[in-house]
């Protein structure tokens, strides 16, 4: 039996092409959400859209592209008349030993998972501002946390978007609860990614050992937002159990 509320409000996923964002939005779009589906890969979404059928939308969009926020938001606007929950999700985890080499990648993250999340926000916030009520929900990590050796430009990342929510809290509630999550290693194809070859190898086998799947994460973001207004989870570490530390 669910136990959800708010169903039929307006959900606007970014990174919805694949991993988190991908089962994110098959998850809202179950609990009876309307549902955004932004990315890049334009393909993707509209293959998600096609098949989660009436309410769903694809959007192709860069978040480091500010003009294609803004575009997307006018279509969700118009096709769906609004958001009312915005999930920054889109994200690259670029990994390797801190060095001039990566200097491209620092930049690539801190424009993809921070300003990235900030240029969606700033973008979709009238909208969110506009209905009842809203959800803004930040995809942070546990490297927002604790980081290793070979994460110290993503963790700043992740730190970054802890502190961002942590002020956006004060600012926008009661009218817009602010939700972090922090996943653990999940399995998705974030690693796919990594030139640096050492690490690339240390992530995927950590991914592949403990790894739990997006769908669990997904979960945990569908129960944040179904919570009654008077209710806001503020910051949720999601790890595998076999991840202990
Ligand atoms: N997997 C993990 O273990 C883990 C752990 C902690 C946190 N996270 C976080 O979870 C989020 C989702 O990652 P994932 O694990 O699901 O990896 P994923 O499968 O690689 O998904 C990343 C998503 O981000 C999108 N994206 C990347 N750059 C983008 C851009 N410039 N504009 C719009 N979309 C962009 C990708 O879509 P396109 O390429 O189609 O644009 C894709 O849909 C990220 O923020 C990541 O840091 C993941």
């Amino acid at each position: 039996m669910s136990v959800h509320q708010n169903t039929g409000r307006v959900a606007v996923i970014t990174g919805a092409s694949s991993g988190i964002g991908e089962a994110t939005a098959r998850a809202l779009a179950a609990d009876g959400h309307s549902v955004a589906l932004l990315a890049r890969r334009a393909g993707r979404v509209q293959v998600l859209a096609d098949e989660l059928g009436d309410g769903a939308i694809a959007v192709e969009a860069d978040v480091t592209d500010r003009n294609s926020i803004v575009a997307a938001a006018a279509r969700v606007k118009q096709e769906l008349g609004g958001a009312d929950i915005l999930v920054n999700n889109a994200g690259v985890m670029l990994t390797a030993p801190f060095s001039s080499d990566q200097r491209e990648e620092h930049r690539h993250m801190v424009e993809t998972n921070l300003l990235g999340a900030m240029t969606a926000t700033e973008v979709f916030l009238d909208q969110l501002r506009a209905n009842e009520r809203g959800d803004l929900v930040n995809v942070s990590s546990v490297a927002g946390r604790i980081a290793p050796a070979g994460f110290a430009a993503y963790a700043a990342t992740k730190w970054g978007i802890n502190g961002w929510s942590e002020a956006l809290r004060v600012e926008l509630q009661p009218d817009i609860r602010v939700t972090v999550i922090e996943p653990g290693a999940i399995t998705t194809e974030l690693t796919d990614h990594i030139t640096d070859p050492a690490s690339k190898q240390a992530n995927e086998t950590a991914t592949a050992e403990l790894g739990i799947p997006a769908q669990d994460i997904a979960d945990v973001i569908a129960f944040a937002v179904s919570r009654p207004q008077r209710v806001t989870l503020n910051e949720i570490l999601v790890r595998p159990t076999a991840q202990a530390m």
